[in-house]
This record gives structure tokens, sequence and C-alpha cells, in this order.
């Protein structure tokens, strides 16, 4: 008998997190998409269930995950992300740090996913690989740091990076075939790369299902090995 996948997208409004449930949506081999999102999506695919999930909030997650308590997940993709908002952008200089912005975009980038490993790790299949994925970002990597600013944002990624390490060296003991990585998408146009779009190179910026597809070879590909490091969408490790 084939078992069908059962897939998890949270952050599924966004634009990578909505190329992925496309795409799942339409896989032969997935029974289930379980989308979560701040507000619920409509479909007539009836693979995609909706379920409402705030990452700012710790009952919400708890809850989001109670829903699907009797489903073993074979992947789930976390593509929530800020980087600005209506009140604030990315800081240039030391003079911009903010109290406000630097608590949400961690509470968003870091806290939240954090949050998802705690109540969405029981839930991953144990027979057979299971994927964790986080978008996460190069500029939380610390070694490539070579122009500086975005405080809050790098170290938030850089944050997160970390807790994905901690989620691979746990998970081996817990779940050892699955893999927990952070992806690095490329420069992809969507709502959060869009104040910084006029600066990127021409031909290098993705479409959201460009870099959909570059990442599921990456998921695809990888090995319990890779469990913990920061993948580029072409494959590269990226250094902490
Ligand atoms: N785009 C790029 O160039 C790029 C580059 C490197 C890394 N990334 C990373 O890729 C990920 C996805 O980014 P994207 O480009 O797809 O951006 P996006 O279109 O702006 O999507 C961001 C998603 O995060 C969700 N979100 C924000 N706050 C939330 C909250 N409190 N609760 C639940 N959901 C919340 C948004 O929900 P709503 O729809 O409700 O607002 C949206 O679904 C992010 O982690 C980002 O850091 C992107």
């Amino acid at each position: 008998m084939i078992i069908k996948k059962n897939v998890v997208i949270v952050g599924a409004t966004g634009a990578i997190g909505k190329a992925f449930v496309e795409y799942y949506s339409k896989d032969e081999s997935v029974d289930n998409v379980f989308a979560f999102s701040r507000k619920k999506i409509s479909s007539e695919n009836r693979k995609i269930i909706s379920f409402d999930l705030d990452i700012e909030n710790q009952a919400s997650i708890e809850d989001a995950a109670e829903n699907i308590k009797d489903h073993p997940i074979d992947t789930i993709i976390v593509a929530t992300g800020i980087l600005h908002s209506e009140n604030f952008g990315p800081e240039k200089s030391v003079r911009e740090i903010n109290y406000s912005t630097m608590a949400k975009v961690m509470a968003v980038n870091t806290i939240g996913p954090a949050l998802i490993g705690r109540y969405f790790i029981p839930l991953l299949r144990k027979d057979t690989k299971s994927v964790l994925a986080f978008l996460s970002a190069r500029v939380g990597s610390i070694s490539d740091n070579k122009l500086g600013g975005w405080y809050s944002y790098r170290a938030s990624k850089t944050a997160l990076n970390q807790i994905i390490k901690n989620f691979s060296i746990e998970l081996k003991r817990t779940n050892p075939k699955a893999v927990v990585l952070g992806l690095q998408p490329g420069t992809v146009d969507s709502n959060l790369s869009e104040p910084f779009k006029k600066n990127v190179a021409k031909g290098k910026l993705f479409s959201p299902e460009q870099s959909r597809d570059l990442l599921l070879d990456v998921i695809e590909k990888t090995t319990i090995e890779n469990s913990g490091n920061l993948i580029a969408y072409d494959g590269e490790i990226i250094s902490p």
C-alpha cells in the first residue's frame, strides 16, 4: 500500500509559502496540505486544509498543532517572516536601533519559529525521512556579513539558524530520520523584498515559483548529514 504524504506550510499567504501550497496541492503523492496563516485561505482543492495561526502567539501555535495531531507529517515548511512594516524598515545605522522594532522582528523571525519547533516537531513521522525546513536568510550568517546594517533582521535570522542547529541535535536522539534545515531562497519577488528590488541585478530576482522549485530540489536531495545547516537555493551550504 502506498502511504500518501502530509505536508504543513506555515505562512501560507506569503509569496513563497503560497507557491509551496500550490505545488503540494497538485502533487499526487500528497494527501493533505495543512496551510497555516493569520488569515485563512479558501480553495476549491480538497487537499488544502486551512487553519489560523499567529506566529506571535504561543497559544495560537499550540492550538494549530493540536488540529492536525492525528496525522504523521512528512514535510513542514515555515515560510513566515518580517523585514519591514508600515512602521519600520531595516536599520541602516546604530541610531535606528529601536526596542519595539527589534522585539517585533525577533518575535516573528525567531521566537515564533522556535515555538513551531516545540509544537510541530512531535508530529513529524518517525518511520521514514521527514523534513522541517525554515525559510531563513544568508544575511543571518556572521561570517558572510560584509555590509553591516539590518540589525534586527540579521540578528533574528542568526538566532533562528542557531535554533535550527539545536533542533537537529535534539532530533538525532528523538527522531533520527528527521532532517531540519534553514533555507536561503535567493532574492524573491515578494512583499518582503519589495522596497529593495531595485538594487537587485537584472535576472537575479526569482519569482516565488522559481525559488520554490529550486528549494524543492534541495529538500528532496537533503540527507540527515545536512541536518542543522543553512542551505541556499543552489545547494550551497552557507557557513554560520
Ligand atoms: N523574499 C526574499 O527575497 C527573501 C530572501 C531571503 C529570505 N527570505 C525569507 O523567506 C520567508 C518568506 O518571505 P516572503 O518573501 O515569502 O515574504 P512575504 O510574502 O512577505 O511573506 C511573509 C509571510 O509571513 C507571514 N507573517 C508575518 N507575520 C506573521 C504573524 N504574526 N503570524 C503569521 N504569519 C505572519 C505573512 O503573513 P500575512 O500574509 O498574514 O501578512 C506572510 O505569509 C521569510 O522568512 C523571509 O525572511 C525571503
